[in-house]
């Protein structure tokens, strides 16, 4: 078969999801890829290459003694715009981190320039084994996409996180991690995420249920845009990226310290932390017995947007509100021209959407006059739109 326009390899690993990668394959193809499966010799044992040959439509080698005059490791890799890998065992993943190069698919992924991406299937035991972490940390700190799992019931009668995700979810991935045209190439991106944190005494806090994940997913977006990227992350429980420069701070203080620094070098600055309003206004070296506790006077904190913006040169700020009242739009827009930022997104919470949540709904709101509904999509999908958003008006600003 001829190559197409869009080629890549679609390596499978040796464990039962991969059968679901049939879907996977069938798909990538109607969306126009021209698709070469890559199987390791152990996955023939759960899905053989004839049902590869048939629904790919092409030969399907597994090892690099077939075909040896056509150096197919070599012209495969050349040849294709992205590697997926799916499903990805602990045992691939950690021969891919190794650099071992023991079957064709290893030799492929060793000799390839082009973005990969993997999918992890295992039982949860091995996929938080730390040796299965780090070896994914590696992966990823290497520019990989490496997926995380989906959680729910698996073949061993078990469950936990491990799960092959839905063709649709991985389709989605890839689109906004592989696929992605490299639109922030030179371009340096800051993020704030998470939750400040503001000490009462050394054990308690005063803090708000951000999880992070808008912010995270935001950087990641960024960085798979090929932009540098800096995060400034308060309190988040969700891993990052090794190729994101992430800078952790506790409370608002923290926060502004490590901002003032690295606003001036950026080109686009999201904002998507909540940050803590206000701070005791003494904080006790000792624990506070309750016996003690009469109540707790506190001191606002400084806007940390406002505070930078007013230093603003040539950055382009994405501001963000959580709102529960009626007249949301407007407040949201009062808060982008007082911060002076260009675009805002209104998270409307109203309806208890709750922090934490993997969907998000809202509106982005520019400067120009602009607002656009966005109707329940992955934190992720919004992160892209933002990108989007933020660098049209960058391309406006000239
Ligand atoms: N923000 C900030 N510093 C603060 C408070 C908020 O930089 N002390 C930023 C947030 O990161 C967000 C935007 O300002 O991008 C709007 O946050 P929000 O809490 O909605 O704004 P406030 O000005 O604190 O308004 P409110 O009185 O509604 O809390």
């Amino acid at each position: 078969m001829p190559a197409s326009p869009r080629e890549i390899i679609l390596g499978i690993g040796g464990g039962i999801a991969a059968y679901k990668s049939c879907d996977l394959l069938r798909r990538l193809r109607d969306q126009g890829f021209g698709v070469t499966v890559v199987p390791t010799p152990s996955s023939l044992n759960f899905v053989g290459s004839a049902t590869w040959e048939a629904l790919s439509g092409r030969a399907v080698t597994t090892s690099v003694w077939e075909s040896v005059d056509q150096v197919r490791h070599v012209s495969l890799a050349r040849d294709a715009e992205a590697i997926v890998i799916a499903p990805a065992t602990a045992d691939l993943i950690a021969r891919i981190a190794a650099g071992r190069a023991d079957d064709l698919l290893t030799n492929v992924v060793l000799a390839s320039h082009c973005p990969i991406a993997l999918v992890p299937a295992m039982h949860p035991d091995m996929w938080f084994n730390s040796a299965t972490q780090t070896n994914v940390a590696t992966l990823r700190s290497r520019g990989y996409f490496v997926m995380e799992p989906d959680e729910g019931p698996l073949t061993s009668g078990d469950s936990g996180k491990g799960r092959f995700p839905s063709t649709e979810a991985i389709i989605e991935a890839l689109d906004q991690n592989l696929f992605v045209k490299k639109d922030l190439l030179g371009q340096k991106v800051l993020v704030t995420a998470g939750g400040t944190r503001e000490a009462i005494d050394p054990v308690r806090f005063i803090g708000n249920r951000s999880s992070g994940i808008q912010g995270i997913a935001i950087a990641q977006a960024a960085l798979s845009r090929g932009a540098d990227v800096t995060l400034i992350a308060a309190n988040v429980a969700e891993n990052i990226s090794n190729a994101i420069k992430t800078i952790k701070v506790e409370s608002a203080g923290e926060m502004l310290e490590a901002l003032s620094k690295e606003f001036a070098q950026c080109d686009y600055l999201f904002m998507a932390a909540a940050v803590a309003d206000a701070r005791p206004q003494e904080v006790s070296k000792s624990k506070i017995k309750k016996s003690e506790y009469q109540s707790i006077e506190l001191v606002e904190n400084p806007d940390l947007l406002a505070t930078v913006s007013a230093k603003k040169s040539q950055q382009v700020i994405v501001a963000f509100a959580a709102e529960t009242q009626d007249q949301a739009i407007e407040v949201a827009r009062s808060k982008m021209e007082k911060k002076r930022a260009e675009i805002i997104y209104l998270n409307n919470v109203s309806a208890g959407e709750i922090f934490g949540e993997q969907l998000t709904k809202g509106h982005i709101i520019d400067s120009s006059g602009g607002i656009r509904e966005i109707g329940s999509v992955s934190k992720s999908t919004l992160a892209h739109e933002l990108i989007n958003s933020a660098i049209s008006v960058h391309n406006k600003l000239g």
